[in-house]
């Protein structure tokens, strides 16, 4: 059992890093733990259990947590009571480092096993309890996640994924394609709306590779599309090759699901695509984007992407370069090539040095904020409906939304400004990441 110093329940502090899908998984784990008893402790140096819930995608994400686990090495010496887990994507990917480098930790559980938390946390004994096995049918659709207040939620449509991009750990660790079925995810729309949540956002590594039976990622679109109270409906991330024309027509005809589309490219060079082995051409993804913007009237797109892949050369990057100003992107998410373990790229090596990564990097990151800065400038003088968050971080009596292209809208505060109002703006002035607006 857990050496509970309260009278009370036993009190878990649970931390995330990565992506969205880690914080929907804690939110899951949230859940399991708070139906086996747990309560959610105030700060670590209170809890009975410290969780982890790591990423792996790159060096740095798993740098941090290590870091970590070396503050976690003091509180465990203060405190041996404290049980101290290690969960997710880290848990699956080495789970024997960890063990060699943290051989004090509790518990190592992946992505797969949370259903069985309150049993592991259960263990007694010198090693720790380890549960590193995928499933490649669980989906958690029966569970209830403790979902976090606000306008917005996250629902997870589908786990894992199939595609084996070479340079991505992702199928290693979160294993295979599965989606969790449409009366499932329905339900827990339903309530969440009932709770009076205004926009909900589908997730999945690959979300539009959704399939339950008969029912599509187009169908599952419309399926929540029709339910009362929700307004908004977003999704991410979706694969490039599963963009396909039914997927295309749900969100040009149902006005819920909004105007913007997360489309990762990686690369603009044909000859790094294909040693990705992402699926697709540079030309085919040009195809879609022209099919995607033609269908969907004043689409906003953002994109993933990675410099320095091994063997990419300055031509190579140049044709990325090319890409990112031909598409005129509204964001980008820019990332260094960091070598994975097990990857099908792995043994390939790392011929990029450091320096030329940073500096394409730095290209990239300037290149993409000119191009949202003048997209942004020339939305000034239109209008938008922006579902009200809440009072904006920086303070100055200003309230924060979005737009329906996921653009962050800043706007004065008065009574009919309330979290889950839907506000009409009209643009003031712009930068590359934000519309400062006014009511109208
Ligand atoms: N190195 C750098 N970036 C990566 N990504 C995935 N794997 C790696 C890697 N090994 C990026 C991709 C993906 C995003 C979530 O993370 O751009 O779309
Ligand atoms: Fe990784 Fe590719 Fe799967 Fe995305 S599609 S999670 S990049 S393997």
């Amino acid at each position: 059992m857990i050496d509970n110093p309260h009278n009370g329940a036993p009190l878990v502090w649970l931390e995330t890093y990565g992506c969205q899908m880690n914080i929907a998984d804690s939110q899951l784990i949230t859940g399991v733990l708070r139906r086996a008893g747990y309560d959610l402790a105030p700060r670590p140096e209170d809890a009975d259990v410290v969780l982890l819930n790591t990423c792996a995608i790159r060096e740095h994400a798993e740098e941090r947590v290590l870091g970590r686990l070396g503050n976690l090495a003091q509180l465990k010496q203060a405190r041996p009571g404290v049980k101290i887990g290690l969960l997710g994507c880290m848990a699956q990917h080495n789970r024997a480092a960890l063990i060699a480098k943290a051989p004090w930790l509790d518990l190592v559980a992946g992505p797969d096993t949370y259903r069985r938390l309150p049993e592991l946390l259960g263990h007694d004994g010198f090693d720790p309890a380890v549960d590193v096995r995928l499933n490649r049918a669980e989906t958690y659709g029966d569970l209830a996640p403790a979902h976090a207040d606000g306008v917005r939620a996250y629902v997870t449509a589908m786990r894992g994924c199939d595609k084996f991009c070479a340079f991505c750990v992702v199928p290693y660790v979160r294993g295979r394609e599965r989606s969790v079925p449409p009366a499932d995810i329905l339900r827990e729309v339903v309530e969440l709306a009932a709770q009076g949540v205004k926009e909900i956002v589908l997730l999945g590594q690959t979300v539009n590779a959704y399939r339950c039976g008969a029912t599509g990622f187009g169908a599952l679109l419309r399926m929540v599309a029709a339910v009362n109270g929700i307004e908004r409906i977003r999704f991410t991330s979706p694969h490039p090759a599963d963009m396909t024309a039914e997927v295309i027509e749900a969100m040009a005809a149902e006005p819920k699901v909004q105007p913007h589309l997360h489309l990762p490219v990686q690369s603009g060079s044909e000859r790094i695509l294909a040693a990705m082995e992402r699926g697709y051409t540079v030309g085919e993804y040009l195809e879609l984007v022209a099919r995607v913007r033609a269908a969907i009237p004043g689409v906003a797109l953002s994109t993933d992407i990675i410099v320095g892949f091994h063997g990419e050369a300055e031509s190579d990057f140049r044709a990325t370069i090319d890409l990112i100003r031909g598409v005129g992107y509204d964001a980008a998410f820019t990332f260094k090539y960091s070598v994975r373990e097990n990857t099908r790229a792995f043994r390939l090596g790392d011929s990029v040095s450091e320096a030329d990564k940073t500096r394409r990097l730095e290209e990239v990151i300037a290149l993409q904020e000119s191009i949202a800065r003048a997209r942004n400038r020339a939305l000034v003088g239109y209008e938008y409906p922006v579902l009200v968050e809440g009072p904006a971080r920086r303070g100055g009596g200003q309230m924060t939304g979005k737009t329906p292209q996921f653009k962050t809208a800043f706007f004065p505060a008065n009574d009919t400004v309330v979290p889950g109002a839907t506000v009409a703006v009209r643009v003031a002035s712009a930068t590359s990441h934000s519309l400062l607006c006014t009511l109208i």
